[in-house]
């Protein structure tokens, strides 16, 4: 029950993950992996991305962690059903939030904003087409957006003017909600704020995800007990003073040459 939860990312992305499994799951212990010297997966192959997945699982499974969340879209849309039949543990991924925007579209058009790894992936097309029921969605890759924010850089000039050229399209198809279908996303979410209409909902995957991992560690009987201090440990095999800044200034960060 105190072995951790594990938690994986092409970068820091996956830290907006983290930060909502640490609000729902207070208690728990974390060990969060950025594999940003590999980052972006979204332009990789499907064999390099499970590749990489499978070795930041082995790393993750060596920590003793009870439970794996695949905080990257385009990992879980390219390998999580291998790492399934794969490892003897649980493996929560991150589906772009189509499901509760198609309940909550008035206009019946919803965009989603995501990787070409994602946009491109075969569980991404059949979870979209079961959840998108009559509504129409409008796809759009975020090219160069995870670079953007891997380098701290998710409110600049140049974020600004791709943003706009993403979004005006799907703006102009009459979309009332944006799915961001990147863990990397949420970052660009105040950016998005000043220049989105009002109107537009922006939905991400975040608490959903917490959530599922509350629920499935509760079935397994293996969520820790209340009043524990929790332990959160960091690694990262790229720069460390650019993960810090999105995890909390108290927080020391491991490098690992991986
Ligand atoms: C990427 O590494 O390209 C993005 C990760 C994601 O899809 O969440």
């Amino acid at each position: 029950m105190d072995n951790p939860i594990g938690i994986f990312d092409s970068g820091v992305g996956g830290t907006s993950i983290w930060k909502e499994i640490k609000r729902v799951l207070p208690n728990e212990n974390t060990i969060y992996l950025a594999d940003s010297a590999n980052a972006p997966y979204g332009s990789k192959s499907k064999e390099e991305i499970l590749q990489l997945s499978i070795k930041n699982t082995e790393f993750l499974l060596q920590e003793n962690c009870k439970l794996i969340v695949v905080a990257c879209n385009t990992a879980t849309t390219n390998a999580i059903d291998h790492l399934r039949k794969k490892y003897p543990i649980p493996f929560i991924g991150i589906e772009p939030a189509i499901k509760p925007a198609a309940l909550h579209t008035k206009t019946g058009k919803v965009g989603i904003l995501a990787t070409k790894g994602t946009l491109s992936s075969s569980l991404f097309h059949s979870t979209s087409r079961i959840h998108a029921g009559g509504i129409e969605v409008y796809e759009q890759e975020g090219k160069g957006l995870v670079e953007l924010i891997e380098a701290g850089n998710q409110d600049s000039k140049e974020t600004k003017r791709l943003l706009l050229e993403y979004v005006k399209p799907m703006l102009n198809a009459g979309i009332d909600c944006l799915v961001l279908g990147c863990t990397h996303y949420p970052y660009l979410i105040p950016t998005l704020k000043k220049i989105l209409p009002k109107t537009i909902q922006i939905i991400d995957s975040g608490y959903a995800v917490a959530m599922q991992t509350k629920n499935v560690l509760k079935e397994n009987r293996q969520l820790r007990a209340e009043n524990f201090n929790s332990n959160h440990s960091f690694y990262t095999n790229k720069d460390v003073g650019l993960l810090n800044p999105f995890v909390g200034s108290n927080v020391q960060t491991q490098y690992l040459d991986f």
